[in-house]
Order: C-alpha cells, then sequence, then structure tokens
C-alpha cells in the first residue's frame, strides 16, 4: 500500500502520548495536557514523559538535581560555539553541538540519564551562542533556579520576569510531545538502527528545522507584520494569500481536523498575560478571518489554528527574538524525542518502507 507522506499510515505502538485529531485532545501518558498545565512543572511533565507516571517528591527533587547537576558544556562544545561563523542559524548550530556531545558514553541502549544530560544542556547551548553573536558575556547557569527560569536566566541576564517564565513554561510543557511528528518519527527511525541517542536526537533537530514543522512560528509571526503592514484590508490579504496558492503559517495539521488544543490553551495564557494588546488583537482577527477565508477557499480541507500560532505570539510577549522560536521548541521536544528513542529500544525493529520504482527501465 502506498500514502505519500506516510498519511494515515501507523508506524509504531506507543504509550507516550495520544493525539486525538478528531476531538481536538492530547494526552501525555494517559493524562490530559489541559489537566497537566495547571500548576505543574516543565520538571515533572518531563518525568512523566520519561518514567511514564509522575513523580513523587522525592524523585522529582532527584531529577530538578540531576538536570542542574548537567547544567555544564564541555570546553570543546564552548570553543564550537564561538568559532562557526556567526550567521550559521541557531538550529544548525544546536545540531553540530549536540554531535560533539561526548560520545563514548552514548552506545546502545540508550538511557534516561542520557535524555536527562541532553534536556539540560539544549537550553545552554542556545542562550551561550546567542550571547556570543550578540557580543554579550555569557552567563553561567544557576544551581537554583528551575529549567525554564534557569533558560530565561541565561538568555537575559538577569532573573525572569514571573509572568514571561510562567507563560514560556506553559508553552514548553505543550510542546513537549507530540505522538509520531516529523521529528520524533527521525528519531525513532535513526535509533531502530541501533545507533546511540545523541543520533537520534541529531536526525530529529535536523527534521525539525524545516518551515512546515519547528519552522513555522517565525513564519507565523511574518505573517501577522505582512498583514500589519498591508495597504490592503486583513481578509483582502489572507484571500490573496490562499489564492496565489500560499501556505498561512500557523494553520492546518495532518492529525487534527479541529482546533488544536495547545493553541487554544496558549491562547488563553496569552490572554491572561498581555489583557489589551495590539498584536493580541491582530491575532485573534487573524485567526477569526483566515478560518473563515481557508473553509471558503479550501472547503473540505479542515484547516484551523495549530500551536504554532500562538506559539509566535507568546514569544512575541515575552519579547523572544524570532531566531530563538524554533531552538525553544527544540529545548521543549527534546524531552519527547529522547522518550522515543527509549521506548523504540525496548522493543527494536529497524524501520525500512518501501518504494514503488516509478522510472524507466532499459
Ligand atoms: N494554508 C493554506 N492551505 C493549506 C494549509 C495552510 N496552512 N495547510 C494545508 N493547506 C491545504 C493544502 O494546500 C492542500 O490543498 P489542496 O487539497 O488544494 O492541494 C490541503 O490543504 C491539504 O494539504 P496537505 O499539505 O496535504 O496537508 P498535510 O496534512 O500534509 O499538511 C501541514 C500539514 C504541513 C502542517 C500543513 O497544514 C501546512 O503546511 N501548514 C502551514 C505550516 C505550519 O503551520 N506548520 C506547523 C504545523 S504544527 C507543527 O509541526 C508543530
Amino acid at each position: 500500500m502506498f500514502s505519500k507522506g506516510l498519511k494515515g499510515i501507523i508506524a509504531a505502538e506507543t504509550m507516550i502520548s495520544q493525539v486525538d485529531g478528531e476531538n481536538g485532545e492530547l494526552l501525555y501518558r494517559g493524562y490530559e495536557i489541559k489537566d497537566l498545565v495547571k500548576g505543574k512543572s516543565f520538571e515533572e511533565i518531563a518525568y512523566l514523559l520519561w518514567y511514564g507516571e509522575l513523580p513523587s517528591s522525592e524523585q522529582l527533587d532527584e531529577l530538578k538535581n540531576t538536570l542542574i547537576k548537567n547544567r555544564y558544556l564541555p570546553e570543546h562544545m564552548i570553543k564550537i560555539l564561538t568559532t562557526l561563523p556567526a550567521e550559521m542559524d541557531l538550529m544548525s548550530v544546536i545540531r553540530t553541538c549536540i554531535s560533539a556531545e561526548g560520545l563514548q558514553e552514548y552506545g546502545w541502549k540508550p538511557t534516561v540519564e542520557q535524555a536527562i544530560r541532553l534536556t539540560s544542556i539544549i537550553p545552554i547551548i542556545i542562550s551561550y551562542r546567542t550571547r556570543i553573536v550578540r557580543g554579550q558575556e555569557i552567563i553561567t547557569p544557576s544551581l537554583e533556579l528551575g529549567h525554564v527560569a534557569n533558560y530565561l536566566y541565561m538568555l537575559e541576564g538577569k532573573l525572569p520576569n514571573a509572568a514571561h517564565c510562567e507563560a514560556l513554561e506553559m508553552y514548553m510543557i505543550l510542546t513537549l510531545e507530540h505522538g509520531m511528528n516529523a521529528s520524533t518519527f527521525s528519531a525513532r527511525v535513526t535509533a531502530s538502527t541501533e545507533s546511540e541517542m545523541i543520533s537520534g536526537i541529531t536526525s530529529a533537530i535536523g527534521t525539525m528545522k524545516g518551515p512546515l514543522h519547528g519552522g513555522a512560528p517565525a513564519g507565523v509571526l511574518a505573517f501577522l507584520e505582512e498583514i500589519d503592514e498591508s495597504e490592503d484590508s486583513t481578509i483582502e490579504c489572507i484571500r490573496k494569500k490562499i489564492i496565489k496558492g500560499e501556505r498561512l503559517m500557523g494553520f492546518g495539521h495532518r492529525v487534527y481536523k479541529t482546533l488544536d488544543p495547545r493553541a487554544a490553551a496558549l491562547k488563553a495564557k496569552l490572554m491572561e498575560l498581555v489583557g489589551e494588546d495590539r498584536w493580541l488583537d491582530l491575532a485573534i482577527e487573524v485567526e477569526e478571518l483566515s478560518i473563515k477565508a481557508l473553509e471558503e477557499l479550501k472547503p473540505g480541507r479542515s484547516l484551523y489554528t495549530n500551536v504554532e500560532f500562538y506559539a509566535a505570539a507568546i514569544m512575541k510577549a515575552i519579547h523572544f527574538d524570532p531566531a530563538l522560536f524554533t531552538p525553544t521548541f527544540t529545548a521543549s521536544r527534546v524531552v519527547g524525542w529522547s522518550a522515543h528513542v527509549l521506548e523504540q529500544a525496548e522493543d527494536n525493529t529497524i524501520y525500512r518502507p518501501e518504494s514503488t520504482y516509478i522510472g524507466p527501465k532499459y
């Protein structure tokens, strides 16, 4: 059976998450995401995804301590960060640095300790590189702050604003894991060859980088800015784009055929965080008009807002540089990728689909 883009093909059984595209629901290890975002930390949900159950307070403390103990980069990685050309994009920098992470300790089979180490170092790579390129001093990681607060602290060089930290933590929890998306599939394919965790994660980072997957939030911002600057009315601008065959960034999803539950949660958080705001008003207007225009011009395709639409708006509200959008998504999704690599290793079969030859025969 041939299915372009493997649409509708089930490639694995998983205990990690359930994405219900018809009803717009997302469950991590059996818990609804809308319940998990209420009062739980990044570390608690990461524990749930790696170990399969919510942690006791001792287990949570142990995980937090291990994440903190891993808040350092080897010398050679810092050298890489300072020598790569300034114009190299941050996703390629992260991919290169993760490739250079100590290979000898990463053999088959992958371990949770490796997953924790990689989760701990990605925010450091992002913030060191960002500050190096801006010509700023790098900030030594805090040994006190939580995972998300430390990330903001290393980027900004001061204790983060509590509301910004809460919004970012919610975004990161909502994007930790999402079934067999393209980057997770990449990670599982690589792991299925019994290659180590590092290779699985670098494959996933390369896949995440593309504009149809993790690269979409920067596209959403460009889309909102284009509408803001256009002489056309919002609806005319949207309609012209669809008619020209352009994709509206932040809309459509391979699985969700209704509103993405993560977009709904982020929208609610954003309204609480910023209240009256020109950009938020514009985002809400663009969402409403785009859904209408897509229904009219692309009938039957069920195109609604996806997580990236309000992710871009949240990032703008907390004054994040667009260059940080996809890297930040990577800093959260590494938890899901590594959980899948671990699951793949438990009952491994190499992924090896087939293709139909349609070229000439001589
Ligand atoms: N804007 C306009 N039309 C769209 C959009 C969109 N955002 N998304 C899909 N369509 C149309 C396609 O043009 C196609 O129309 P056609 O039948 O006339 O050819 C139809 O809907 C189906 O499109 P497919 O590409 O087959 O849908 P698929 O499920 O493969 O794509 C994807 C999903 C890649 C997310 C797509 O909706 C898209 O490109 N969206 C914009 C980019 C984006 O927001 N990506 C983030 C996704 S969430 C994430 O990865 C974390």
